[in-house]
């Protein structure tokens, strides 16, 4: 379970974030809507340690924990970006083993085993070899998904999982989402499409522009 409490989040004199409480249960999937800038970003970079908050604490199953200065944070909490944010200069392969290597000390051989397993479970086996800019935003958007998954996070987040996609796939994207569900993954999807929010979660989260931002 991750539970944060009372915490703010200011840019400048801008108060983003105000005295925010949440819970997220284990297995579950907890949508995070609201309208354009009410923060929803900047609540999920929080969450995932690339902002620093202002106040406030983070308990992952009741324990104190702080997401900017875990190091190995991508193996608690992993992030898919809202454009997917893959490495242009690296094939689909390395893209998702790069951080096993590097962070997780896991062999290459291993690496490419696990990134092999993946890549079949997201319809990608036949794309290992690709780049990036050779793929569709929809096969993109399972690579980011795939790296994610390597690390093996308790958590799982993604910034406007549809936005970039064709609206048809959104049910592609519902069914991969509900599928980690059925294996037990803790998801957190940040979203302005109502719909697709209430067709996932367990769980809604409101975030209300502050009206003195
Ligand atoms: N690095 C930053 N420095 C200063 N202000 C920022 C920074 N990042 C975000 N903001 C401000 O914080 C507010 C919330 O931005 P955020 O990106 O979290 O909104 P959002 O809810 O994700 O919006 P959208 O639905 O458009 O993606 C905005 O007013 C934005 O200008
Ligand atoms: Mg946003």
């Amino acid at each position: 379970m991750l539970e944060l409490k009372n915490i703010t989040k200011r840019f400048g004199d801008k108060t983003i974030i105000n005295n925010l409480n949440l819970t997220v249960k284990d297995g579950e999937i907890l949508s995070i809507v609201g309208p354009s800038g009410a923060g929803k970003t900047t609540l999920l970079r929080c969450i995932t340690g690339l902002e620093k908050v202002n106040g406030g604490q983070f308990f992952i199953d009741g324990q104190p924990f702080e997401p900017y200065t875990n190091r190995t944070n991508e193996s608690v909490i992993g992030v898919v970006f809202q454009g997917f944010e893959l490495f242009p200069n690296l094939t689909v392969m390395e893209n998702i083993t790069l951080a096993p290597t590097l962070v997780l000390k896991k062999s290459a051989a291993e690496a490419k085993q696990d990134a092999t397993t993946l890549l079949t479970r997201l319809a990608l086996a036949d794309h290992a070899d690709q780049y990036p800019y050779e793929l569709s935003g929809g096969q993109k958007q399972r690579v980011a998904i795939a790296r994610a998954l390597a690390m093996k996070p308790n958590i799982l987040c993604y910034d406007e999982p549809t936005s970039a996609l064709d609206p048809n796939l959104r049910q592609e994207v519902e069914k991969l989402i509900l599928g980690l569900k059925a294996d037990g993954m803790t998801q957190i999807v940040v979203t302005h499409d109502l719909t697709f929010a209430e067709n996932i979660a367990d769980e809604m989260f409101h975030v209300e522009p502050n009206k003195s931002k």
